[in-house]
């Protein structure tokens, strides 16, 4: 098979460097040259890939000859700003941004869910976001014994799932309340340190907040099921690393327990965790996403309440962009 050539644009941040360190961990396919790109600031710094040092250069509109993949790691005027150029070079952009997620000719995928989707590109595909990939891994299995009809939802977000400046503002807050300084608020609205904050995003007129819209619209493309109703609380918890949730399903006919259990020990991607149940620490770093606190709904006879976590810089970002690369590169490889 031929050897993978892969751009990561935005190398240097939360999702980038786990983009990188995901690559290195491939071993059933082949990744040749690596290119790192991102801000001029970044330039002429080195980042170790398989122990060499790789030099980090400023993306210009030339980044992109000679790239058979670009992994999108900025944030979304960035991505817009060099799709043009990524696509005219001839390679595929894989974007975790949220610019293209709901652009009808750009298929939205979770590899182990819709991996029929990626064939359907026209040079871009967009990986979905964290807090939606982390829920849909949990209850797919579940879905494929019975539609889902709808779905409470309450997440429990890592800073990091707002970028480097996201763990430095907690780490830093701590230590100023630590020396009895002030706290300042950069990267979130109010105060993280020893705080939650039930918003993600700006709210709309119906009062959620644009990373709640984010799990209804985007499990309706993945899902391919338009009539999916999913409300959602977001929240922002002073964890360094790992998406958790809390989901109240309701299915179009009863599931009994063993059997969603039985999925999701069975699916691919999904660690059913029981014993006693899954922890942002104990998920830290790890591609699998963990179920556990399956129980029967006690207010609908055909609901089912689950706690899920995962890594959502590994799983929620990186891991499934780099899935979704390697699918299409073996496909490609087996024509
Ligand atoms: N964090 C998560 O858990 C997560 C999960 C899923 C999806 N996402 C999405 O993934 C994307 C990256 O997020 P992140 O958390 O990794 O952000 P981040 O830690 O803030 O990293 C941002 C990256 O963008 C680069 N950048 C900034 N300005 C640039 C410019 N003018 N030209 C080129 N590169 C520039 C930065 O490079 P410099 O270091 O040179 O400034 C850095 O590499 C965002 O769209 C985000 O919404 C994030």
């Amino acid at each position: 098979m031929k050897a993978c050539r892969i751009a990561i644009l935005g190398a240097t941040g939360a999702v980038g460097r786990t983009m990188l360190q995901v690559l290195e961990e491939q071993t059933d396919w082949e990744i040749g040259e690596v290119r790192l790109l991102a801000s001029p600031r970044s330039a002429g710094q080195t980042l170790l890939f398989k122990g060499q040092p790789l030099t980090l250069e400023a993306v210009t509109e030339t980044s992109f000859e000679g790239m058979d993949v670009v992994l999108g790691a900025v944030e979304n005027e960035l991505a817009k700003r060099w799709a043009p150029w990524i696509v005219k070079a001839g390679a595929v952009f894989v974007d975790n941004s949220s610019a293209f997620r709901l652009d009808p000719g750009v298929p939205l995928v979770i590899p182990q869910i819709n991996a029929e989707d990626i064939f359907k590109h026209q040079g871009i595909i967009a990986n979905p976001n964290c807090a939606t990939i982390i829920a849909l891994m949990a209850v797919a299995p579940i879905y494929r014994l019975s539609r889902i009809t709808r779905m409470i939802v309450s997440t429990y977000q890592a800073v990091s799932g707002a970028g480097a400046a996201g763990l430095a503002e907690l780490k830093r807050q701590i230590a100023q309340l630590e020396a009895g300084q002030a706290v300042s608020a950069e990267a979130f609205p109010v105060q993280i340190a020893y705080n939650l904050i039930p918003q993600i995003g700006g709210f709309d007129e119906q009062g959620y907040s644009a990373e709640e819209r984010k799990l209804q619209d985007e499990g309706r493309k993945i899902l391919h099921d338009p009539a999916l109703k999913i409300s959602c609380t977001c929240v922002r918890v002073p964890v360094l690393r790992c998406h958790s949730e809390s989901i109240t399903l309701e299915t179009e006919r009863a599931v009994n327990l063993e059997e969603a259990r039985k999925a999701i020990a069975e699916a691919e991607g999904v660690r059913l965790n029981e014993q006693p149940y899954p922890t942002p620490l104990a998920c830290t770093d790890q591609n699998q996403v963990e179920v556990g606190r399956l129980r029967r709904d006690c207010t609908h006879e055909k609901g089912i309440a689950l706690w899920c976590c995962g890594d959502q810089l590994r799983k929620g970002a990186a891991t499934n962009a780099v899935e979704i690369v390697r699918t299409w590169w073996q496909k490609q490889a087996a024509h």
